[in-house]
This record gives C-alpha cells, sequence and structure tokens, in this order.
C-alpha cells in the first residue's frame, strides 16, 4: 500500500540530541509521525506520514473521559554495521490487537502498521542513537475520538505513532535498582486489563509509584488482587527471580502484561538449558529465599527497561538484598545476549531480528 509522506523541511528540522547521556527516556520527539483514522463505514483510512505535530482533539472526545485506548513500545536499533535493526515488531501489533480486542476497538491491519513503521523508522534514522543501550523508541497509539460523553465504544479511533531517541530508562541506567512491595494498593485484577496495554494500568499505578519514589525506591513491584501474596509485575517491566539454578516467573494469569521481552527471555534460558519455570510464586517464598539467600539474582525484564537487576525489595518496611547486591551474572548474560541481537551484532537464531537498512 501507498504511504504519503509529507516531510518538513530539512532547514527546519529539530536539532537531534547529540550527547546520548543527556537522552533519558521519552523526552524527545523526532520530526514526522504516522497517523490513520477509522469510521465504521470507511475502515482504517487515509494512512500518512506528516511532520510531528499537536492532535486537535474535541474536548468531549471519548479518550479523554473514559480511557479507551492503547499502546505499545518498541524500538529501532543501530548495529556497529550502521545498520537499522528492529526486533519482533509484528508481535508489538499483535499484542496491541489483543489488547483493542479487550477494549472494544478495532483491529489494526498488521502488515499495514508494519509498513509504517518502517517507512517511518527509515524516514527517521538520523535520529536513531549509536551508542549502545540507546536506541529510537517507537510509541504506537490507538484512541477513541467520538464527541461523546455517553458510557460505550467509540465508533470513530485515531491510531499514530510517534518515535524519539533513548537511553535507559531509570537512572540507574544498567545498575541493579530498589524495589517496593506493595501490599495495599494493586494494580488489576483478572477478569481486568491488567493484560492490556492501555493507560489505566498506568494510572492505577501512579499513587504507589508516588510512594515507593518518596522512600527512595525506583519502582512498585505488584502482588496479585485477591491474594495480595502472589507476584505480579513492576508495571514497566515483567519479573524474574533466581532461586539457585531454577528461573521463575509468574504466568501470565490475566491480570500481568504479556512481555515481549519477557517471552523473549524464556526462550534464551530455554535454549542455553537454564531451568525456568512459569509458576505463581509467592512474596513469601520470595522473602524467604532472600533471608535464606536462596534467592541469588532477581530482575525485570522489559522493552524499555531491557534488562534490569534488582538490588533489595523492602516488603512490610523490612528491606531485604537480593544476592550480594550487585548486579547477577544471568542478568548480565542476559543484558549483553538480548542487546547483541537487537542490534545485529550476534547472529539470530530464532528470527526476531529484522535489518531494514
Ligand atoms: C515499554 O517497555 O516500552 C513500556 O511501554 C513500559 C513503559 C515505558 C510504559
Amino acid at each position: 500500500m501507498d504511504i504519503p509522506q509529507r516531510v518538513v523541511e530539512p532547514a527546519k528540522r529539530k536539532p537531534i540530541p547529540k550527547d546520548p547521556a543527556s537522552l533519558g527516556f521519552g523526552r524527545y520527539f523526532s520530526d514526522h509521525m504516522f497517523l490513520m483514522e477509522y469510521t465504521p463505514s470507511k475502515g482504517w483510512h487515509d494512512a500518512r506520514i506528516e511532520p510531528y505535530h499537536p492532535l486537535a482533539l474535541d474536548p468531549s472526545c471519548m479518550v479523554l473521559h473514559y480511557g479507551q485506548e492503547a499502546f505499545e513500545g518498541l524500538k529501532a536499533y543501530r548495529g556497529k554495521d550502521d545498520g537499522v535493526y528492529l526486533f519482533r515488531y509484528r508481535d508489538n501489533f499483535k499484542r496491541m490487537n489483543a489488547s483493542c480486542e479487550r477494549l472494544c476497538m478495532p483491529a489494526l491491519p498488521v502488515d499495514l502498521v508494519a509498513e509504517a513503521l518502517k517507512k517511518l523508522v527509515l524516514l527517521e534514522s538520523p535520529w536513531i542513537p549509536k551508542s549502545p543501550g540507546c536506541a529510537l523508541y517507537i510509541r504506537p497509539n490507538i484512541i477513541a475520538t467520538d464527541a461523546a460523553l455517553g458510557v460505550r465504544a467509540s465508533e470513530s479511533y485515531l491510531f499514530y505513532i510517534i518515535t524519539g531517541p533513548v537511553g535507559a530508562y531509570y537512572p540507574e541506567g544498567f545498575n541493579p535498582i530498589s524495589i517496593y512491595v506493595s501490599d495495599h494498593f494493586v494494580r488489576a485484577v483478572r477478569g481486568g486489563i491488567g493484560a492490556a496495554k492501555t493507560g489505566g494500568n498506568y494510572a492505577a499505578s501512579l499513587v504507589a509509584q508516588r510512594e515507593a519514589k518518596s522512600q527512595g525506591f525506583s519502582q512498585v513491584l505488584w502482588l496479585d488482587a485477591i491474594h495480595r501474596k502472589y507476584i505480579e509485575e513492576v508495571g514497566t517491566m515483567n519479573m524474574f527471580f533466581r532461586f539457585g539454578d531454577e528461573v521463575v516467573t509468574c504466568p501470565l494469569t490475566g491480570s500481568i502484561l504479556p512481555g515481549i521481552t519477557r517471552d523473549s527471555v524464556l526462550q534464551v534460558l530455554k535454549r542455553w538449558d537454564t531451568r525456568v519455570f512459569e509458576r505463581l510464586c509467592s512474596i513469601d517464598e520470595v522473602v524467604e529465599g532472600l533471608r535464606k539467600g536462596t534467592v541469588k539474582e532477581a530482575f525485570g525484564s522489559g522493552t524499555a527497561a531491557i534488562i534490569s537487576p534488582v538490588k533489595s525489595v523492602r516488603y512490610k518496611a523490612e528491606d531485604f538484598q537480593v544476592g550480594d547486591g550487585k548486579t547477577g551474572p544471568l542478568s548480565k548474560k542476559l543484558y549483553d545476549y538480548l542487546l547483541a541481537l537487537q542490534y545485529g551484532h550476534e547472529p539470530d537464531p530464532f528470527g526476531w531480528v529484522e535489518r531494514i537498512a
């Protein structure tokens, strides 16, 4: 399909940040964006690339009141060979369609949006940072645009993709972070929207996140909403614990996000013949393991966070150190290997990586 593009004149383009250390996460946006609209009579239409610009929305439009929206997060990488690489991007659109289904929104045509994504990334390729650990973050978003206040599914939608260069998600970089277990607030309950990548889940997390931050912690570790007992996820990432030579992550119970990096970690560990289990794991089991020293490592996985080692856990006002409080060997090996795949530095036995330029 032809996707028309209207480009910003070179002299009017924004300056591209030069210092990788100053990038942070989600602070800079590139010059262009992809957009298309949906109506029941026309389906998805008017696919196009335009200069990055603010959206004009009716103040009554549904997304602003009832949160009917879904988003994704993925990255484009610049290899040492100067190639541009994408990682499992079709899986992001498949997951977005699962989110759309849960939120009564129309499915995206995966072939078309994959084409649009590649075209946008190629146009913005000067924005892809060259430093290791940095990438061009890509944020697809679908929002409900009917101008109406009755609570129902919207009929019209806008889908768009924006991009921008990013460094590490956490200020700690790849250094281990401290996490805080919330036993009061919950993020999502089975049967709710916890498995969908939608703003409501992130809004629900803010109060505990603020509580955690005020006590010096980077992130909140969520427990299941019914028993307040089983480990779920960390909002921005899925969690893994290494007990001796066994790795455990919680199963996709319906209230946690089915992370693409989570799935990549599982597949990589299986290929390395590491014993890995998707099973319910209670906070009591983790705390006992931390006390006895049988929990050797803990780390999170996510597109933004990549692999993020955890050095300490606070639960019910007690602090527990993970292992020796430093990045563990498995976390380091996974981080190095995933990055090497994503940047095209290592042969890809999984069929996850596509070089597009
Ligand atoms: C990601 O890992 O890409 C996410 O979407 C997590 C967060 C930044 C919202």
